[in-house]
């Protein structure tokens, strides 16, 4: 059976129809079937950022556009979106954001500067980014230069943002854009030109493998994939974000940035925003789904971890039935799931957070961003009247999946809120959890993480209530 059916998109300013195979990433396409060269080959794993692209799709009425990597993109997704790469930003003269580069010293040897160029641009398209030296730096957290040292590059995105700030300010964000000379005038006439793009005839949704953001998949089976068949389950978009019956329920093919974005789930989880920035980089935030982070069970997966803590729920589908099942049953041993191949995952549901109800997540690694965890950890626990009225914590990297601790939960329930109680029950939470040596660090240093990762929660929760002294001998 043919693994190819038509794809039509429009590549920057050309509209295309191809029956590449649907697994084929875009980077390969574009480098290899298009000649368009642009977009450079680092590590292909989404880390480097040297093959950034620009993914623009209707949400709702009109086209969002983010950087995304083009390295595990796969192509079968296309139908009816529009994807920018460098070549399709170039203009007659250089764009305010490549000529920053140049004057500010942006570029040595070049390799990574379409990427940087590419995430500036998108940066700038996304209205909720904001047009100042935060947002310069939030639109370049997914690529890397060996040579410049970042400083020039992150002045040549300041730059460019200061002086095309008030021509774009409070103005429809691509028409002004294509005004001020960052986009060609093409780009006025995409969304026409998408919507005359008809249907794409969607797979079967219910046959494994599946492939969401396929952040883990391209990384893992990058080789493989272009010569397999496949569900992508990220043709349509998900559904939106809801609270229903005191639950907030979300499409499992979310992705974090949209997740953290999203009011509902700003109101239950405040500090989403600030979890997530120290979650991979924004192009990978934009691809990384929940149901992807879920299933691909890593024990160090770190929102599965947030969402071990929120009490999460799986609605789990297959071809003829589907069922609500904890999170916290769903990992049955490294990397074995309570489901078949074929069943999917399709909603992950948590109560809404209720009064009183406190929730942290803390994640350490190697370096502060853009890695991936030693050790992560989440709580949401209720407070009332000065007691622990309920609590959940949740562990990751210390054992063959994410966990929760149920014991250590139990015993917290009606503790006052002291430095003694509650470091009774963090100190025999260690016999909850057995952790493994590895390239990470060592199985003591891991406990010593835990330790201090779970004292953290507590500490932002009490700190203005307890002797400071005495918190920091519990830490140590
Ligand atoms: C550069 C980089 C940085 C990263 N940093 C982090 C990080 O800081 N923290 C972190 O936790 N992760 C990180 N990751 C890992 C990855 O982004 C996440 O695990 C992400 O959530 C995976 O989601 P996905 O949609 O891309 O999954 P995919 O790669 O599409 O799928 C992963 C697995 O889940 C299965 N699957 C996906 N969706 C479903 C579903 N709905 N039902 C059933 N099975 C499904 C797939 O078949 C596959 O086995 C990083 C990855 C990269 C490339
Ligand atoms: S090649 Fe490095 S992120 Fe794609
Ligand atoms: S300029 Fe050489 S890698 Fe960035």
């Amino acid at each position: 059976m043919s693994l190819k059916k038509p794809i039509t998109f429009i590549l920057n300013d050309e509209t295309i129809t191809t029956e590449v195979a649907p697994n084929l990433v875009a980077l390969d396409y574009l480098r290899q079937h298009r000649s368009l060269t642009g977009s450079k080959q680092g590590c292909k794993e989404g880390d480097c950022g040297a093959c950034s692209v620009i993914l623009g799709e209707f949400v709702e009425n009109s086209i969002r556009y983010r950087a995304v990597t083009s390295c595990l993109l796969p192509m079968g997704e296309l139908h009816g979106k529009h994807l920018v790469s460098i070549e399709g930003i170039n203009l007659e003269d250089l764009s305010p954001i490549q000529k920053s580069m140049v004057e500010c010293g942006g570029t040595q040897c070049g390799y990574c500067t379409p990427g940087f160029v590419v995430a500036m641009t998108a940066g700038l398209m996304d209205e909720s980014i904001p047009l100042d030296d935060s947002g310069a730096d939030y639109a370049i957290s997914g690529n890397l230069c060996r040579c410049t040292g970042y400083r020039s590059i992150k002045e040549a995105g300041r730059t460019a943002i200061a002086e095309i700030e008030s021509e774009i300010v409070d103005r429809p964000r691509i028409e002004a854009l294509c005004e001020s000379g960052v986009l060609p005038r093409y780009f006025r006439e995409i969304p026409t030109r998408l919507r005359a793009i008809p249907p794409a005839k969607i797979d079967s949704p219910n046959k494994a493998p599946f492939i969401a953001g396929g952040t883990d998949l391209f990384v893992q089976q990058g080789e493989e994939l272009p010569r397999i068949r496949a569900t992508l389950l990220n043709t349509a978009p998900p559904e939106p974000i809801r609270v229903e019956n005191s639950y907030v329920v979300v499409d499992a093919r979310e992705t974090f940035e949209s997740f953290g974005r999203h009011p509902a789930i700003r109101e239950c989880i405040p500090s989403i925003a600030e979890y997530n920035d120290a979650i991979a980089s924004w192009p990978i935030r934009e691809r990384a789904t929940l149901g992807g982070n879920i299933c691909n069970a890593s024990p160090i997966a770190d929102m599965t971890t947030l969402l071990l803590a929120m009490e999460s729920e799986l609605l789990i589908s297959g071809p003829d039935s589907e069922r609500w099942l904890p999170l916290s049953n769903f990992y049955l041993g490294y990397k074995r799931l309570a489901k078949t191949p074929e069943e999917r995952v399709t909603l992950v549901r948590f109560p809404q957070r209720e009064a009183g109800a406190f929730i942290n997540w803390e994640k350490v690694s190697k370096r502060r961003v853009l890695d991936i965890a030693t050790v992560n950890s989440a709580a949401k626990i209720g407070i009332e009247n000065g007691r622990i009225a309920s609590a959940t914590l949740a562990l990751g990297g210390v054992a063959a999946t994410p966990l929760v601790l149920s014991d250590a939960s139990e015993k917290l329930v009606g503790l006052p809120l002291d430095i003694d109680s509650i470091g009774t029950v963090i100190d025999s939470a260690q016999n909850e959890f057995k952790p493994i040596s590895d390239v990470r660090g060592d199985a003591s240093y891991k406990r010593l993480l835990a330790r201090q990762l779970l004292w953290a929660h507590f500490q932002k929760i009490i700190s203005e209530s307890m002797d400071e002294e005495a918190l920091y001998e519990a830490l140590r």
